[in-house]
C-alpha cells in the first residue's frame, strides 16, 4: 500500500491563505492582532518554539511581544506581568511557554491568564467549554490535527480514533474534539501509561494519534493495515553520532502499511503555530464583535 504523506506544512499554508482576509478586515477596523509570549528560563527547546511562534506573527504583519524572564524569577513577578498583559488592549493573546521552572506553580499561572486572551486554550474555563461541546479557544496542537484531517479529507464520522497519551495539551482535548458530533463524531479510545495491552487497542484504530512523547514508539506491530497515523512527537535523539528529531512513530516501520501518515518534521508542528495565529485572530474578532 502507498502511504500518503499528510503534510502539515501544506495544510498550514492553506490555513494562512484563509486568515489573510480576516486579518485585513481587522486591520481595516484599526485592530492588529497581538500576541504576548512569555518565556521563563533558558530551556533550549522552548527558546526555539517561542522564536518560531513570534517569527510567524511578524511575517504575517501581526504584533508579537516576547517577554523573557530569568529562571529564578519570583512567581509574584510573573503573575504581575500576566495581570498587566490582561489589561493591555493591544494584546489579544497571552502564551506562557511550558514547562515552567519547578518553583513556579504552573496551574496558578495558567489560571491567571484572562480566559478571553487564553489562545493556548489551557484555562479551565476554555477546557470546560470544550468538554461541554462549546469550544472557544481550543489548544493549538489538537486544533491543528483536526485541520490536517479535514484538509486531507480523512473523515472521522463513525470511525475508531485511538489516542495514546492523556495530556491536557494534546491527548485529552483531541479525544474530546474527535468525539464531538459536529466536529468528528468518532468513537474514541484514550490510552495512556496505565493501559494494559496497548496493542489490543491501537490495532483497532482507523486513526491512531500518537502523543505519548516516546521516540519512535509506535511501529508496524501497533497498527492495522490501512490506518491513518497522526504523529505528534517531537523528540531529539542521538543516532549515528548525530542529533536528529524524530516523532512518536517509527516512520520507516509503518510505511507501506499505514494508508497515511503525518511526517516529522513538517507534520503536526507547523499546524500548532498556525493555530496559535488563528486563535489570536479569533480573540481579536471576538473583542471587536
Ligand atoms: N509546551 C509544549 N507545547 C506547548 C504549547 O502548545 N503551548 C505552550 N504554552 N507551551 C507548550
Amino acid at each position: 500500500m502507498d502511504t500518503k504523506i499528510l503534510s502539515g506544512l501544506d495544510a498550514s499554508k492553506a490555513l494562512f491563505g484563509g486568515l489573510v482576509a480576516r486579518i485585513d478586515h481587522l486591520k481595516s477596523k484599526g485592530v492588529t492582532p497581538g500576541l504576548a509570549a512569555v518565556l521563563v528560563g533558558e530551556n533550549p527547546a522552548s527558546e526555539i518554539y517561542v522564536r518560531n511562534k513570534t517569527k510567524k506573527f511578524e511575517s504575517l504583519g501581526l504584533k508579537s511581544d516576547l517577554f523573557r524572564l530569568s529562571k529564578d524569577v519570583e512567581e509574584t513577578e510573573l503573575l504581575k506581568l500576566i495581570e498587566d498583559l490582561n489589561n493591555n488592549n493591544e494584546i489579544h493573546g497571552i502564551l506562557v511557554q511550558l514547562p515552567l521552572p519547578k518553583h513556579i506553580d504552573s496551574e496558578k499561572v495558567l489560571n491567571a491568564i484572562s480566559p478571553t486572551k487564553d489562545v493556548d486554550g489551557f484555562h479551565p474555563e476554555n477546557a470546560g467549554l470544550l468538554s461541554i461541546g462549546k469550544p472557544r479557544f481550543v489548544p493549538c496542537t489538537p486544533k491543528g490535527i483536526m485541520f490536517i484531517l479535514k484538509h486531507f479529507n480523512v473523515d472521522l464520522n463513525g470511525k475508531h480514533v485511538v489516542v495514546i497519551g492523556r495530556s491536557n495539551i494534546v491527548g485529552r482535548p483531541i479525544s474530546i474534539l474527535s468525539s464531538l458530533k459536529t466536529l468528528g463524531n468518532a468513537t474514541v479510545t484514550l490510552c495512556h501509561s496505565g493501559t494494559k495491552d496497548l496493542k489490543y487497542f491501537s490495532k483497532q484504530a482507523d486513526v491512531l494519534i500518537a502523543a505519548l512523547g516516546s521516540p519512535e514508539f509506535v511501529d508496524a506491530s501497533y497498527i492495522k493495515d490501512g490506518a491513518c497515523l497522526i504523529d505528534v512527537g517531537i523528540n531529539r535523539i542521538e543516532k549515528d553520532g548525530k542529533s536528529r528529531i524524530v516523532g512518536d512513530v517509527n516512520q520507516e516501520s509503518v510505511t507501506g502499511i499505514a494508508s497515511s501518515l503525518t511526517p516529522v518534521p513538517k507534520g503536526v508542528g507547523p499546524m500548532t503555530i498556525a493555530m496559535l495565529v488563528e486563535n489570536t485572530v479569533l480573540s481579536a474578532e471576538l473583542l471587536l464583535n
